[in-house]
């Protein structure tokens, strides 16, 4: 064990590079986070522009300050259609600025000051429209303005209609942004709110900060980490399988969350739709058998390992080489027992702290309880599927937590928190509880 204190000081750095020549006036370094024991001295200033995604912003306050960072936030006339700045003002616990000209703040913070103040500005969601003004140099309200007046380094994660995106003006604007050194986060791929599909969704809260911390020295800087995810499928012929509804949500948000504490990352995925959180090495794999060799074949240096897969515990004991016909009125399947890949792994003389999943439809805790007993596992967690809030294919999910001796309860909420609130727990009792040897 290399950390021997149950919370090791967290000196490290945010390396928020300009990649490309630096303009007068930016930074050098850019982005640096100076983190000391948990607390993130951190001044982080939010712009909001008018978007359907300003919604987000709320969550991503939430979460900034959370990691201990000071948050002002500048909202455009367009953002305050969205969401208003009592919420924001609310959240952050500072008062929200809305107006170049506000006689009442320039007795207090003005625009220059606030410029000054920001250790970051981060502008999420950042329009087409508002990029376009950037990109112009603008200054025609106050977060243009304060865009033109800080040395901070400046991030913004794009929100808009697909088309809006991949128009050339706003890639121009996009290029200049980013020859400027203004950092991109985003846009995602996926369903707009415009009811189309294509690039141009503004990043999830957790993934901004991923994106914001990613580099960061912390707590698992140099561990190794496995997290498996998503199903597996057996094949009954060359186009047939047995498969399940995991959508892979639960574990690329760990192996997310894991990564950005500085885990060096396998992903072990069975097939998904997801793309894969940044920074991470990624093992596709469809079937049990391909996922225990993945596994097994890089177990050896691994420091935690979780299982989040959902594992066919059977497969056909002989899949057809060809497409089988429909040609007989009954067709009987023989299955055999696939190897249980966590059970392994728990059970190695030099094992990894292993933390495992149970899905149950039933006798939650119960179920869950054995299952760490049986398997000699540090943690499980556990949750209920098949029914309404089940944890299957959904973007929310509940989590009850068992180690030998205790538990927590993480109550229905979206699977990147409670991947977030699952990585601290596994944080504390790893640092706490190194994994005892087997005999
Ligand atoms: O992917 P999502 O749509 O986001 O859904 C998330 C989830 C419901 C799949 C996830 O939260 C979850 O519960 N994953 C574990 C599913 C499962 O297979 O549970 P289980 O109770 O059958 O298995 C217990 C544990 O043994 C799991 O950690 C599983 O990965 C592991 N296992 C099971 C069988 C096997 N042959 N090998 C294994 O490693």
């Amino acid at each position: 064990m290399l950390f021997r204190d149950r919370r090791p000081s967290l000196q490290g750095h945010v390396a928020f590079a300009c990649l490309s020549p630096r303009p007068a006036g930016t930074r050098a370094v850019g982005f640096s986070l100076a983190w000391h024991a948990g607390t993130v001295s951190t001044k982080v200033l939010l712009g909001v522009s008018g978007g359907i995604a300003a919604y987000k912003a709320a969550e991503l306050v939430r979460r900034l300050r959370e990691q201990g960072a000071e948050v002002r936030i500048v909202m455009t006339a367009a953002a305050q259609s969205f969401i208003t700045p009592l919420t924001l003002q609310a959240l952050s616990g500072n008062e929200v600025r809305t107006d170049l000209l506000d006689p009442g703040a320039e007795a207090g913070m003005d625009h220059i000051e606030l410029a000054r103040w920001a250790d970051l500005v981060l502008v999420a969601p950042a329009t087409a429209d508002l990029m376009a003004r950037l990109a112009a140099g603008l200054a025609d309200d106050l977060l243009t303005t304060l865009v033109l007046a800080t040395t901070a380094p400046i991030a913004l994660a794009p929100a808009m209609n697909h088309r809006m995106w991949l128009h050339p003006a706003t890639q121009e604007n996009l290029a200049r942004l980013r020859g400027r050194g203004v950092r991109i986060l985003g846009p995602a791929e996926g369903d707009q709110a415009c009811g189309e599909r294509g690039p141009g969704r503004m990043l999830e809260p957790s993934e901004i900060l991923d994106a914001i911390a990613l580099r960061s020295g912390s707590q698992l800087k140099g561990r190794r980490v496995i997290v498996t995810a998503g199903p597996t499928r057996e094949a009954l012929d060359p186009v047939r399988y047995i498969g399940n509804r995991s959508s892979g949500r639960m574990g690329y948000a760990l192996a997310r969350s894991l990564a950005a504490r500085g885990a060096d990352l396998a992903l072990v995925s069975g097939p998904s739709a997801l793309t894969p959180p940044s920074g991470v090495d990624l093992v596709r794999v469809e079937s049990a058998l391909e996922m225990e060799t993945a596994v097994m074949e890089r177990i050896a240096d691994c420091d935690i390992f979780v299982a989040a897969a959902a594992v066919a515990d059977y497969r056909p004991e002989e899949p057809a080489q060809k497409k089988i016909k429909k040609s007989h009125a009954e067709l009987s399947l023989r299955l055999v027992k696939n190897p249980d890949i966590l059970a392994q792994v728990a059970s190695l003389a030099q094992r990894p702290f292993t933390v495992g999943f149970a899905a149950e439809t039933q006798d939650l805790e119960e179920q869950a309880l054995k299952k760490l007993k049986t398997k000699g596992l540090d943690m499980i967690a556990a949750n209920l599927v098949g029914g309404d809030t089940g944890g299957f294919e959904r973007t929310e999910n509940a989590l009850l937590i068992l180690w030998p001796g205790g538990r927590r309860s993480l109550p229905l909420g979206p699977k990147s928190r409670l991947a977030d609130d699952l990585t601290d727990l596994i944080l504390e009792r790893y640092l706490a509880h190194p994994p005892s040897q087997n005999p």
